[in-house]
């Protein structure tokens, strides 16, 4: 465990953007945590997983420190589930890997998510019809000040979409440690979102399996997100708005071709992409595959920010301000930003 100084951040954040830190160190206990965490307390301090959800707009002028407490164990069983802790420094995708080759249900349709079990609750990730919400089971968190862990529940969580207390109302104040998941030992299926029946059928799948789905997911994704490693980015920029129906309704007698999901509350989910999409910084020129130097608008997923190269942080926040006045002006809906701008 070593602190060291002026470091660059550009390979610890999936943006690649080369912001600085004046200091960076990382640990594998709660020990080092703690013992990091004491040797200046002024010091601001930044807590990072893969840095896959994180948007640096400045050099950091505090302590990055990065989890890498590693770690899977079952932990109980019953006759439905496992239970199953992972330190918050495992790679989300090999957590999931490690489920499926031991048949263990419902992390599957949450293949390929970049990034760390740590910032799984945090972010309460979701993708094609599951959430972390669905499979959480409690975590373990070191809270900065009081200097001591504490045990979350799925309840003191206040998951919500892409939301949890610790991204609102606890921000800044834990550490989340490990997580622990309840997995089902018989698992049921979810091919109901998306394109994920389709791609079943044209990868002739005839027997169902929490392996096929995942495949089936990776595949979709593959076809759609950008590889961070080709194109820097972190996932989807903005959450998809919620509106009242009534409002949704007046959008769609003038915009016929809108996307929007009808939610249980009544309201309608709009998909963000297209309203991005159907708008522009000039009449006929749409934000889809736009660039500003090297901040772009990506051509296939108009919901993902990128950095072809050189950008700043400041360049991409600052072409993201443009396309949420632009969504606001034509379709009077508010669009607010996923990712954790630092
Ligand atoms: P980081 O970016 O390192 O951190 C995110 C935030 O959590 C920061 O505020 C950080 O301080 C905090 N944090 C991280 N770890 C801890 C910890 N241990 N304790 C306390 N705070 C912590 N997300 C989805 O939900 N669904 C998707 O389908 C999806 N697709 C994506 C596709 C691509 C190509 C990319 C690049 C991103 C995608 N994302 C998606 C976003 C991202 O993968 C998730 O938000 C992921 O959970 C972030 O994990 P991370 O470890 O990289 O977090
Ligand atoms: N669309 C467009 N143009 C675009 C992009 C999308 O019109 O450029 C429309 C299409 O109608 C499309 C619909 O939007 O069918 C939905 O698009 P997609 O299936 O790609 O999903 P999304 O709503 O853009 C959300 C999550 C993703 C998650 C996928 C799959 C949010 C903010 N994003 O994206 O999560 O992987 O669904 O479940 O909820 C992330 O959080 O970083 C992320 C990638």
């Amino acid at each position: 465990m070593q602190i060291q100084e002026n470091i660059s951040l550009k390979l610890y954040n999936t943006f690649g953007i080369d912001a600085m830190s004046h200091y960076f160190a990382t640990f594998t206990n709660e020990d080092e945590l703690e013992e990091l965490l004491s040797s200046d307390p002024r010091l601001k301090t930044l807590i990072l997983g893969g840095g896959s959800n994180i948007l640096l707009t400045n050099h950091f002028d505090g302590l990055v420190l990065k989890n890498e407490m590693k770690g899977i164990h079952e932990v109980h069983e019953d006759n439905e589930y496992v239970y199953v802790k992972a330190g918050a420094g495992e790679n989300w995708h090999q957590f999931v890997l490690h489920c499926i080759n031991r048949n263990w249900g419902g992390v599957e349709n949450l293949s390929l998510i970049p990034g760390n079990v740590g910032a799984s609750p945090m972010q309460n990730i979701g993708a094609y019809g599951v959430e972390l919400n669905d499979v959480f089971f409690s975590l373990e968190a070191y809270h900065v000040h009081e200097k001591k862990i504490l045990t979350f529940s799925r309840n003191d969580c206040e998951f919500g979409y892409r939301e949890s207390i610790f991204k609102r109302m606890y921000k800044d104040q834990f550490v989340i440690l490990n997580v622990t998941y309840q997995l089902r030992k018989h698992p049921i299926f979810n091919t109901s979102y998306g394109a994920i029946e389709q791609e079943l059928e044209r990868m002739g799948v005839e027997e169902l399996s929490i392996k096929t789905i995942s495949d089936a997911v990776i595949n979709i994704r593959s076809s759609k997100l950008p590889n961070p490693s080709e194109i820097g980015n972190a996932g989807s920029f903005f959450k998809n708005p919620e509106i009242s129906n009534e409002q949704f309704s007046m959008l769609n007698v003038q915009f016929p071709t809108i996307v929007g999901y009808p939610l249980p509350n009544g309201n309608v989910k709009l998909a963000a992409g297209w309203l991005i999409e159907n708008c522009g910084p000039e009449a006929g020129i749409s934000w889809k595959g736009y660039r500003v130097g090297d901040a772009g608008c990506h051509s296939r997923q108009a919901l993902v920010m990128v950095n072809y190269g050189n950008a700043t942080g400041e360049d991409i926040f600052k072409l993201s301000d443009r396309i949420k006045v632009s969504v606001k002006e034509n379709f009077s809906v508010d669009l607010e930003r996923e990712v954790n701008v630092i």
